[in-house]
């Protein structure tokens, strides 16, 4: 098998990769106080050195109060800006590029949180946390707006500091997705509807504010998934018809790519094609698509969480779906945070290189 297409460079506005292969965001809460040290810096620069084309740091979080939920998450604004200025130029000097995942979690905290301290009060589109129920208020408008204008700023941050990218995290049962999800919003002003094309307008003035702040030129990405960590088989999308309203408001917001998270790419979307995610996003979007889940491994990443190794498993498939112009881009997740080299051991052959390893590799940045 050749994997010859997943060394084609990839050009969009500003941002021009050398290959297909994409560092996925992972949370890896080695930033005190919310500063990126110089292990995380290193640790970026080591994937860029590795030969991985784009890199999205972890989840990191925009000037909100309540923004994220432990101390160890990187913030993209503040002082976190300094330890972030250093992982890009690290990254850079080893000839990457990087764009930061901007985060927000709305209603996803420990249990014990108190939603209404007033040092840290929760953002959440209705006062719901799903499945368990009431969790602190529906947002005020001003707090809306206020958001809207912590993203833009934080993407300002960005480009200030050399950013080749933006990053949205709108997946995973996060704020964005808090705003997505019927269970999770139940507004009835102009940022709630049963239709989730009204749903999908906080995250496209998300994108327009991004925009505007950081001018045309900058790719702006949003990360989107069905799935949430509080459920597994939830879906925004039942149908293309629904999957196209979801998606439209985005798309004439500006935004240049998504970023199609699944947690095993194989798997079909819709019935009757065996086109996964990003396929029928790309297909209904016209934009191009990052896939991700669980490329080059055999199992999916919930695995992380338990006792299971992870082995190397074959990209054969992810190839035949690239080549067929399914989707543009592939992420990819764990291989990466086991194995630094993983992309330059895929292009130069070297499967048997190819690690086994389990979660205590995230005890360290390695
Ligand atoms: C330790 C860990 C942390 C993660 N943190 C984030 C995150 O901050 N933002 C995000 O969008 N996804 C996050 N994810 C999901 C990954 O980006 C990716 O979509 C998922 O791991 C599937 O890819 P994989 O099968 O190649 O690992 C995380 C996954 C793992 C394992």
């Amino acid at each position: 098998m050749s994997v010859a297409s997943l060394f084609k460079p990839f050009q969009i506005k500003s941002l021009s990769l050398p290959n297909r292969i994409v560092m996925a965001p992972m949370t890896r809460s080695f930033s005190p106080g919310g500063i990126p040290t110089e292990d995380v810096a290193a640790y970026y620069r080591r994937r860029a050195e590795g030969g991985v084309g784009l890199i999205f740091t972890e989840g990191t979080a925009i000037e909100r109060p309540a923004a994220k939920s432990r101390d160890e998450h990187p913030d993209f604004h503040g002082h976190g800006l300094t330890g972030w200025a250093r992982a890009f130029d690290a990254v850079h000097e080893a000839g990457g590029r990087i764009a930061p995942q901007l985060w927000h979690v709305g209603a996803v905290h420990p249990d014990g949180t108190d939603p209404d301290d007033p040092a840290r009060p929760v953002d959440t589109p209705s006062g719901i946390r799903a499945p368990a129920g009431a969790f602190g208020r529906p947002m005020s408008e001003e707090a809306v707006q206020d958001t809207i204008d912590a993203f833009a700023a934080a993407a300002r941050h960005a480009a200030a500091i050399g950013a080749d990218a933006i990053n949205i995290h709108a997946a995973h049962g996060y704020l964005i997705d808090q705003f997505f999800w019927a269970l999770t919003n139940r507004r009835e002003d102009a940022w709630g509807g049963t239709d989730i094309a009204d749903r999908s307008r906080f995250a496209a003035e998300v994108i327009r504010a991004i925009r505007a702040a950081v001018g045309p030129d900058l790719p702006i990405i949003i990360r989107l998934s069905q799935w949430k960590q509080q459920d597994y088989t939830a879906r925004l999308a039942t149908t293309p018809d629904e999957m196209q309203r979801w998606l439209d408001p985005m798309t004439d917001a500006g935004v240049d790519l998504f970023d199609c998270s699944q947690r095993r790419f194989w798997e079909p979307e819709f019935e009757g094609s065996d086109l996964n995610f990003a396929g029928w996003v790309k297909k209904l979007s016209g934009l191009p698509t990052i896939t991700v889940g669980s490329v080059g491994l055999n199992a999916e990443f919930l695995t992380f969480f338990t006792d299971q190794k992870m082995r190397p498993a074959p990209i054969d498939e992810l190839v035949r779906r690239l080549e067929r112009g399914d989707f543009d881009l592939v992420a990819v997740g764990r291989a990466l945070i086991g194995d630094p080299q993983w992309a330059t051991k895929i292009r130069e052959g070297r499967f048997s290189e190819l690690v086994t390893f389990d979660r205590s590799v995230l005890k360290t940045l390695i």
